[in-house]
């Protein structure tokens, strides 16, 4: 083959050389490695979902070799403290200063919804591996942005359900005031009223804060039939504690979206005993895909996993399904989301779809605390889909 330059007619032989050798081996970005800009909490009450949904993420990562797509992936790190206020200046660290090729985060609503607005102004690829900010899917939604996780209405609806079909009628819900508790007391709110319950009270406390007596004092005056909860994280290892120390796990029932006891357990101890909650995983699915996963985590880590480690391997298992159908070149973007549109994800949680506007359809199981673990005890809603409202795509 003879290469033509308009100066010199023909390459000299290093020229030749590099080019021959590049095109044996593929175009430049296959040799570049892949930027990862994580985004997630490193302290705060939040700090151990971080860790976890990092776990899993390099977990998925690992096993197929640390590579995705062919290409090696090398993280940019950023810890967002969950604070909302802080949250445009992170993403614009990793976006502006790093580069980076994809955003994985975060835990926090608020902080997610910072990341989705620097995302879709700037068309960088963003996967959620946890914060359920409706918004996100709904009028935020976008071609470039995924989610792993859930919406926050969604497990909020499936124990709506759940309750309102046990004949509970008089709820008093508590929670953090923030999205994510007001967006689950409504997905709980809409799940209850259709099958007959009412709120009769809406009690909450700023995010992170932890002082929960006044408002416990609150709900014994009350007197509810039950009490729903969100709740998470470091926070949620308090209340729960807090909630059996006022006395009132014995007169009033707790229930809760599955964040009340996940990733808490060994710090709740017995004071978690009974709950019921529902979630997307739990920790006795017992099907050979979880058995895998929790053994390939255990192992590497030498740590159960929870919830937020299944959403960071999952997001890991999307990003691997778009860039494996774009060759590594993420900058396809319309055959990388369309990949990962049409993808069944093989989660350890069950197999899930996304819907259209990017949010995981899946099964939310009611679960109870026996010991250490959330056990299914049965179905609570079948392939739930988050309605979305607001996404136009
Ligand atoms: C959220 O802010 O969306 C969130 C945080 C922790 C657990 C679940 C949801």
């Amino acid at each position: 083959m003879m290469i033509f330059t308009h100066k010199s007619g023909t390459l000299n032989l290093a020229v030749m050389t590099a080019l021959a050798a590049a095109l044996a081996t593929g175009p430049a970005f296959a040799q570049a490695k892949l930027k990862v800009g994580l985004m997630l909490p490193a302290t705060g009450t939040y700090a151990s979902l971080g860790t976890a949904i990092e776990n899993g993420f390099r977990l998925l990562v690992a096993e197929q070799g640390g590579k995705l797509g062919g290409r090696e992936i090398e993280y940019f790190k950023v810890d967002d403290e969950s604070d909302p206020a802080k949250a445009t200046d992170n993403v614009n660290k990793l976006v502006k200063r790093d580069n980076v090729d994809v955003l994985i985060g975060s835990v926090h609503s608020g902080v997610a919804m910072a990341m989705a607005k620097v995302a879709k102004d700037t068309g960088t690829v963003l996967i959620v591996p946890n914060a359920g900010a409706d918004a996100v899917t709904g009028p935020m939604c976008a071609t470039n942005i995924f989610r792993s996780s859930f919406s926050n209405w969604q497990p909020g609806y499936a124990m709506g359900e759940v309750m309102g079909k046990k004949g509970i009628k008089n709820v008093v819900t508590i929670t953090w005031k923030y999205a994510a508790g007001d967006e689950s007391v409504r997905g709980f709110k809409d799940g209850l009223e259709k099958n007959g319950g009412k709120v009769t009270k809406e009690l909450s406390l700023p995010f992170p804060n932890v002082e929960f007596q006044a408002l416990l004092t609150e709900i014994a005056a009350a007197k509810p039939d039950a009490v729903y909860t969100f709740f998470a994280g470091g926070g949620a290892v308090k209340f729960v504690k807090d909630y059996a120390a006022a006395g009132l796990k014995k007169s009033i029932p707790l229930y809760a979206a599955g964040f009340l006891t996940d990733g808490t357990l060994e710090a709740q101890g017995a004071d978690a005993d009974g709950l019921l909650t529902t979630m997307h995983y739990a920790d006795s699915l017992g099907t050979p895909r979880d058995n895998a996963f929790r053994l390939a985590y255990a192992k590497t880590y030498k740590l159960q996993p929870d919830v937020y480690a299944v959403q960071g391997y999952d997001a890991a298992q999307m990003l691997a399904t778009g860039l494996a159908a774009v060759k590594g070149d993420i900058t396809k973007k319309a055959e990388f989301s369309a990949a990962i549109e049409k993808a069944k994800i093989d989660s350890p949680r069950g197999p899930f779809v996304l819907s259209k506007a990017h949010n995981p359809v899946q099964d939310f199981y009611l679960r109870q605390v026996k010991g250490k673990e959330n056990v299914v005890i049965g179905m609570a809603s079948k392939a739930l889909a988050d309605p979305a409202r607001g996404c136009k795509l």
